[in-house]
């Protein structure tokens, strides 16, 4: 490899190694465009305007029923919660008790994402407050040496879904904007994915957390690190699991304080 690239293109070229090496195991020679994000989704720009960064065009997502601009360049976390409102846009409001839209510093460098609500979720309207989220709180806190009031918490979608099922597409669909909204309000250094579902969504793709934990991505420019979901690791209480969880912590910690 030429030795004048800098960290980040080596970086950059080794996570887009990794990442053909993982769609050509996975058998996958063509990617579906619907998964990708709003801003990859926009029409070409006009040549005869000047050109917009990632985080830029990501200002012209739409919300598809209103058609119009959902949130300014760096909307602020109330003004996300403002217009998620008493949600009704996909069938898991039926089922909830209180919206979990997120917890934590609004400023956050480490951002972790998760699935949805639990039962204790549900009921506090705090994310990662059950069991897992006692292992989570203990993973920052005991582990990175961090307060969880210092990392930004939250999943891709903000209701309990019936007994803890893993969401459906169309109700990740519908939360999607306001997941985006809270990352482009937070701006973290680094997204720490917690599972598969939260992985696959904000990689596109249908992914093995097997496969792709412990590897850097990126999300829309921001390196994301991808790890076992701690409701994962209670079930398999393994320290060879805990030893890797460790380890992509670690690793995402290391890069937000780069
Ligand atoms: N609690 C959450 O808030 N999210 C999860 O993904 C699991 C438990």
């Amino acid at each position: 490899m030429d030795r004048s690239l800098s960290s980040d293109a080596r970086e950059l070229v080794a996570s887009a190694r990794a990442l053909l090496a993982e769609l050509v195991e996975e058998g996958i020679d063509q990617i579906d465009r619907s998964l990708a994000t709003p801003a990859e989704c926009e029409p070409a720009e006009d040549s005869a305007q000047p050109s917009k960064g990632p985080r830029e065009s990501a200002v012209l997502q739409t919300d598809l029923l209103a058609e119009k601009p959902l949130w300014g360049r760096k909307p602020r976390l109330e003004e996300v919660r403002e217009v998620l409102g008493e949600c009704t846009r996909c069938g898991l409001c039926e089922g909830r008790k209180t919206i979990v839209f997120g917890d934590g510093n609004p400023d956050a460098d480490l951002m972790f994402i998760g699935e949805g609500p639990g039962e204790q979720e549900d009921l506090r309207g705090l994310p990662f407050v059950g069991r897992a989220g006692e292992l989570l709180t203990a993973m920052i806190e005991r582990g990175l040496g961090l307060s969880r009031a210092d990392v930004y918490i939250c999943n891709i979608v903000k209701c309990r879904p019936p007994r803890n099922r893993t969401p459906l597409p169309d109700e990740v669909a519908a939360c999607r904007p306001f997941l985006e909204g809270q990352i482009d309000a937070v701006r973290p250094k680094v997204i720490v994915a917690l599972g598969k579902p939260a992985t696959s969504l904000l990689l596109g793709r249908n992914v093995a957390i097997t496969r792709v934990r412990g590897q850097w991505h990126e999300y829309r420019g921001i390196p994301l690190m991808p790890t076992f979901h701690p409701a994962f690791i209670l079930r398999q209480y393994t320290p060879e699991n805990r030893r890797l969880v460790w380890e992509d912590l670690k690793a995402a910690l290391a890069k937000a304080q780069e």
